[in-house]
């Protein structure tokens, strides 16, 4: 952090505290949000810890969907965004509309909705899901079929994992997607004794070189306890951040620089500080939707 950064950490954490606010910020945020935060992680630590939060006011640190998420879950609570534009570009490539129209041709099917994806969806939705538990909560679905939306490539992810086909949403991260095969390949190369780990939004031919496919979360409790000096990540890179100042005795190698997600490097410390001060941009759900996302989050939740 430079001097500047320094200043507007100094008046962030000011009024936090006059506030009672809590930052929460996802792992893809540049590090110098990271920094700030009261508390850093995936989707699913995030909204286990806007669960659990007392603090008043949430400033969210990340994309559109995941305030969201935040105010479903703590309709009391004021859920701020820094930036409106942060918004993810694979949860936009589904609609409640064309949810039902899906659900009308599959009717009885149990429909899984990835976090990523607006309250309508969800509430749309039986059940929801991050990446840190799709493979889990699809497992736990008895029979019938099963609509999987949007992301193709973690629905096939779970399908591989678990043997259930699912009809699946042709949605995808223009980011993972970026990721090729010949990446991991010539990062391989260049690093024969590395271990690969890869988000599960990747292609399936990206996913099928790894030696482990996790969730952001996943890679950071991974990559602390494996005794490798070398690790190859094929995720969004702001990871980065967090993973090498955890752990400075190893050696992260992105398997592409190119992997970077614009929106969520909307959130800077000067607009963090201005959410603060103006209380600014309120996200909330109105409460019908709201409701109906609630249950679909709350059974993922209920599965730890
Ligand atoms: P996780 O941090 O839950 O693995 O999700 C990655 C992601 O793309 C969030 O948008
Ligand atoms: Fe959406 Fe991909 Fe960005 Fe995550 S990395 S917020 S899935 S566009």
């Amino acid at each position: 952090m430079d001097n500047r950064d320094n200043e507007l950490r100094d008046k962030i954490m000011l009024l936090k505290d006059q506030k009672k606010a809590i930052i929460l910020v996802h792992n893809y945020q540049l590090g110098e949000v990271q920094d700030i935060g009261d508390f850093v992680g995936d989707s699913l630590e995030l909204s286990q810890k806007a669960a659990g939060t007392d603090a008043e006011v949430i400033v969210f640190c990340g994309v559109h969907f995941m305030a969201e998420t935040a105010s479903i879950i703590c309709p009391d609570k004021t859920v701020l965004l820094p930036d409106l534009h942060a918004g993810c570009p694979m949860a936009d490539m589904i609609t409640a509309e064309k949810l039902r129209e899906k659900k009308a041709e599959h009717p009885g099917a149990t429909v899984v909705c990835y976090v990523n994806t607006t309250a309508e969806v969800k509430a749309e939705s039986d059940i929801c899901c991050t990446s840190a538990n799709a493979v889990r909560i699809v497992e736990g679905i008895d029979t019938g079929e099963i609509i999987f939306v949007p992301d193709q490539y973690l629905g096939h992810h779970v399908s591989s994992k678990t043997g259930r086909e699912m009809i699946l949403w042709p949605g995808f991260c223009p980011t993972h997607t970026r990721i090729l095969p010949q990446h991991i390949l010539e990062r391989k190369r260049e690093h024969p004794g590395a271990k690969v780990v890869v988000h599960p939004e990747c292609r399936p031919e990206v996913t099928a070189l790894a030696d482990e496919v996790l969730s952001t979360g996943g890679m950071v409790r991974f990559t602390r306890e494996i005794e490798a000096g070398e690790i190859i990540v094929g995720t969004e890179v702001g990871i980065l951040h967090r993973l090498r100042k955890e752990n400075p005795d190893k050696k992260f190698i992105p398997a592409s620089e190119q992997a970077i997600c614009p929106r969520m490097k909307l959130i800077t410390l000067e607009n963090v500080l201005w959410s603060l001060q103006e209380m600014r941009h309120e996200v909330k759900v109105p409460e019908d939707i709201r409701l109906k996302a609630r249950a679909a989050v709350d059974r993922m939740l209920a599965y730890g």
